[in-house]
């Protein structure tokens, strides 16, 4: 999602929460429900790395994607989910529900996406190690050709939004990478462990337009030990 989609849907969960009150009184509708359930709270979730030392991306790019557009994403998650749980479900028109529940599913992935990108950038190069490093090699046939097909999936998505996630399917117990074309898309079933950004606000302050040059310090800046964390926990789904 580019800076003004997002802030685009932030604006427009707004927007729709005051149409939907302004359709309610127009049309008569029934007002909105009581809160029936309690609706969690998200908070972001700090660096688990020194923007300083991640190499091939500055810290003033990573300080600015985590602080500006991955806390757009939360706090359009919270704005939506307090909104949805106020909604009366019997009376709300389906075009609004529709845009609702489309804002809370991009918000919702843009999220746990960005949570786990920051989470899988390193300050030193690293491998795949253990029971993943074994699964990589047995579901892709060796790590060349997994990070060939990560990296080209990147490239791919070089239009300006997307991502490129590397994830575990419990339902056929093995790892595959899946290319998302934007937010509200993500694989069924899979449990991402490793992710790259690809829209332009994760690279252009350092690379421009030219996205190769920023997969490809992205690969060599992926800390291995979260997406095995992951996967070890993925196994236990
Ligand atoms: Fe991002």
């Amino acid at each position: 999602m580019t800076d003004i989609s997002r802030r685009t849907l932030a604006a427009g969960a707004g927007l729709l929460i005051g149409a939907i009150a302004a359709g309610a009184r127009a049309q008569q509708m029934p007002p909105q429900v009581a809160s029936a359930v309690p609706v969690p709270k998200a908070t972001p979730k700090p660096l688990t790395v020194n923007p300083d030392k991640v190499k091939g991306l500055s810290a003033d790019l990573l300080r600015a994607h985590h602080d500006r557009e991955y806390a757009a994403a939360v706090k359009a998650l919270n704005e939506v989910g307090e909104t949805l749980a106020k909604v009366d479900f019997s009376s709300v028109s389906p075009e609004n529900l529709a845009e609702l529940k489309r804002a809370e599913q991009a918000a919702q992935n843009s999220t746990v996406l960005h949570e786990i990108y920051f989470d899988g950038l390193g300050e030193v190069p690293s491998q795949p190690s253990g029971l993943l490093a074994q699964a990589m090699s047995r579901d892709f046939g060796s790590l060349d050709r997994w990070s060939a097909e990560f990296a080209g999936i990147g490239k791919s998505l070089a239009s300006g939004t997307g991502w490129v996630i590397l994830a575990y399917a419990p339902r056929d117990k093995r790892l595959l990478n899946y290319r998302a074309e934007s937010d509200t898309m993500a694989p069924a079933g899979g449990v991402p462990l490793l992710a790259l950004d690809m829209y332009e606000h994760a690279y252009a302050a350092d690379y421009g337009t030219d996205a190769t040059k920023y997969i490809e310090s992205f690969m060599r800046a992926i800390r291995w030990t979260n997406a095995e964390r992951l996967y070890r926990e993925a196994m236990r789904v």
